[in-house]
This record gives C-alpha cells, structure tokens and sequence, in this order.
C-alpha cells in the first residue's frame, strides 16, 4: 500500500508526463506545419512515448492501492521560434523531468518504500538516455546553424530515428 507522500508525488508525476506528451504534441503539430516530416515523427512519437510514462504510473498506483488521477492540462505553445529552439527546450524540459524522478526517488527512500524505489529506476534510466538525445541534438543543431540544406538532412536523420525510437517502444511493450 502506498503512503499518501508517495501517492501524491507519484500523482504529480503522472500530471508531468502528461503535459510533457502534450508540449511534445504541440512540438510535433508546429514542426508538421513548417514542412519538417522528420521532426515531426520524431515529436508525434516522443508524445506517444511520454504518454506511456505517464500510463506507466498510472497502473503502478492503482496496483499498489493508490488511485492514479488523469490530470487537467494547460494549453502549450501553439508556435515556436526554430528547430533549435524546440530542442533547447525538450533539453530543459528533460532536465527538470529528472529532477523531479530523483526527488520522487528520495520520498521513497524517506517513506521506506522499496517497491516503488525499484519501480522508479525504470524512470531513472530512460532519462539518461531521453536527456542524452536532446543534447545531443541540440549539439547537431549548433552545427547546422543556418545551413538550409543541413536542416534538410537533419529532417532526413529524425524520420530514421522516428522509426527506431518506434521499434524500441515496441519492444518495451509501449
Ligand atoms: Fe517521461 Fe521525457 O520524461
């Protein structure tokens, strides 16, 4: 059975899995729009990967007797300033999602709930690798800079990673 500590924060973090699915969408609709289909299938599939994030937790806290709360979402941006700009942003976005596993991961260890701390190391690897890929993308991006041709390949390069970042979620079960 969940403490109402832990079952709160879990709560609070189903709430931010679920406004990063919505900011990613928002991203991905943005991107659509400006012509870019790469990053836009990259994004559709990073929201439809937070989205699992989020249902992830869900599950978890009504198994453990908790009830896990759909949250009310505010409305993202509708635009963006550049390609870079929205990477910048999933980097920071990212950054703080981390932050707030970690702290979750220390309620558990305060409350001594070791089920939930096993459960959450799940979370604590995936965001190496999610905050590995935006930095990693943002670096490409400094590259790029104003290159209108780079842009293009690097569209090309996000259709790619799409559809492997598909093919993991498949095999994660997503
Ligand atoms: Fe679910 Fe990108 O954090």
């Amino acid at each position: 059975m969940l403490s109402s500590k832990v079952s709160q924060a879990l709560n609070k973090q189903i709430e931010l899995e679920a406004s990063s699915s919505q900011y990613y969408l928002a991203m991905a609709s943005w991107a659509e729009t400006q012509g870019l289909n790469g990053v836009s299938a990259f994004l559709y599939s990073h929201a439809d990967e937070e989205r699992m994030h989020m249902i992830k937790l869900v599950r978890f806290v009504n198994e453990r007797g908790g009830h896990g709360v759909v949250p009310a979402l505010k409305q993202p941006p509708v635009t963006f300033k550049s390609v870079k700009a929205v990477f910048e942003e999933i980097l920071k976005h990212e950054i703080k999602v981390t932050n707030e596993i970690n702290n979750l991961v220390d309620i558990t260890l305060k409350e001594k709930d070791y089920t939930t701390h096993n459960f959450l190391q799940w979370y604590v690897s995936e965001q190496i690798e999610e905050e590995a890929l935006a930095r990693q993308t943002v670096d490409k991006l400094k590259l790029i800079g104003d290159d209108k041709g780079g842009l293009y390949f690097f569209d090309r390069d996000m259709t790619a990673l799409a559809a492997a970042s598909g093919e993991v979620d498949a095999e994660k079960g997503a």
